[in-house]
């Protein structure tokens, strides 16, 4: 039997339920994972409200977990019995002590990352890459602005972006957060609840502003980062942490200075076996010759996924976070 938490409807912490059943066999193209490690991510509080759409109610939860493939369905080839591996990504059920998925979507992971740091590394990390990496190419001597600098992926941006030689000018949410921000190469830290960000980041860059600016906050921090950017500038805005962006005019992109914006999501990013090895491959790297350390800051068992989410909305996690089955 699995223990899984499941949804039987969109609502507070309350509506993640644990749940017993029996997994089954997988199918052809797919592996039966038992979980060492699962990851929590804020597109699990999105999932747990309903902001993103589900294909059905009652449903699991969860996008990231790490463990060992106990078991496998025809035509997997590329992976054995044995292996360990972690995944980011679909289908929902990351919640769970046993899970099936498909063997496309996993990553094998090498001898020197744990399951516990690839369960808290693969969806913040690869977004930290496609972020940084793809979206918009940082190079040395960029200035770029990062909000929730202290979360999941801003420790890992930051860290990465450090080391890329780029300044990063990181918002926060609290002392203790800037300075665990700084202590991972977050160049200038903002307090955003005492000082207006946007006139900050000009006076940081002398009124020149920023190429790029990371924003995950959405409704909240939309209007007042397109006035953090540069001329041609890219907004990235990649979260909705304080609800969704809805009243975009066109035009004033014109009038901030021809800007540009994108609100992408990680699966296009990683939507091929070979993007998701590549990438996964680069993150690995700055991990294995530590340019980037994984915080795994939070642990909760997977009974506790409701404690969870509250402390996660509540902005009382920094770093990364597991759910141990
Ligand atoms: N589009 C994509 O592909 C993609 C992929 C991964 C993650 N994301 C997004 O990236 C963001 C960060 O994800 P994460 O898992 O690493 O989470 P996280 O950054 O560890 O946690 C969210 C942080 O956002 C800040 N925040 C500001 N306003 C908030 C509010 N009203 N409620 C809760 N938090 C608020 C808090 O930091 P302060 O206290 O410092 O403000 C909080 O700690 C999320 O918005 C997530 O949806 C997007």
């Amino acid at each position: 039997m699995t223990n899984t938490i499941r949804i039987l409807q969109h609502g507070g912490p309350e509506v993640l339920q644990l749940d017993h059943f029996e997994v089954g066999q997988p199918g052809p193209d797919e592996v039966r994972i038992r979980q060492n490690a699962i990851g929590l991510n804020f597109i699990d509080v999105y999932v747990r409200t309903g902001l993103y759409p589900v294909p059905e109610l009652p449903c699991g939860i969860g996008f990231e977990g790490a463990g060992v493939i106990e078991e496998k369905g025809e035509n997997v080839e590329s992976l054995a019995i044995g292996d360990r591996v972690a995944y980011a990504g679909g289908p929902l059920g990351a919640y769970a002590n046993e899970r099936i998925i498909p063997a496309e979507h996993l990553v094998k992971l090498p001898d020197s990352i744990s399951d516990i740091q690839a369960a808290a590394m693969m969806l913040q990390g690869l977004t930290a890459h496609y972020l940084m990496r793809q979206i918009y190419r940082v190079k040395a001597g960029d200035t770029i602005l990062m909000h929730a600098a202290a979360g999941g992926v801003g420790l890992i941006l930051c860290q990465w972006a450090n080391a890329l030689g780029v300044e990063v000018i990181g918002t926060v949410g609290s002392e203790k957060k800037a300075a665990l921000a700084k202590e991972n190469g977050c160049t200038h830290t903002i307090l955003y609840r005492e000082e207006n960000f946007a006139e900050r980041v000009r006076e940081i860059t002398n009124g020149k502003g920023v190429p790029v600016v990371f924003d995950s906050i959405g409704h909240a921090t939309f209007m007042d980062s397109l006035d953090c950017l540069q001329k041609f500038g890219l907004m990235v805005s990649y979260g909705n942490a304080t609800g969704p962006v809805t009243e975009v005019h066109l035009g004033m992109l014109a009038n901030k200075g021809s800007l540009f914006v994108t609100r992408p999501l990680l699966w296009d990013y990683i939507d091929t076996p070979e993007a998701l090895a590549r990438c996964s491959r680069e993150l690995f790297d700055v991990v294995n010759d530590g340019s980037v350390k994984i915080h795994v800051e939070q642990r909760y068992a997977l009974a506790d996924a409701a404690q969870a989410h509250i402390d996660l909305e509540a902005r009382k996690t920094v770093g990364s976070t597991v759910l141990i089955p």
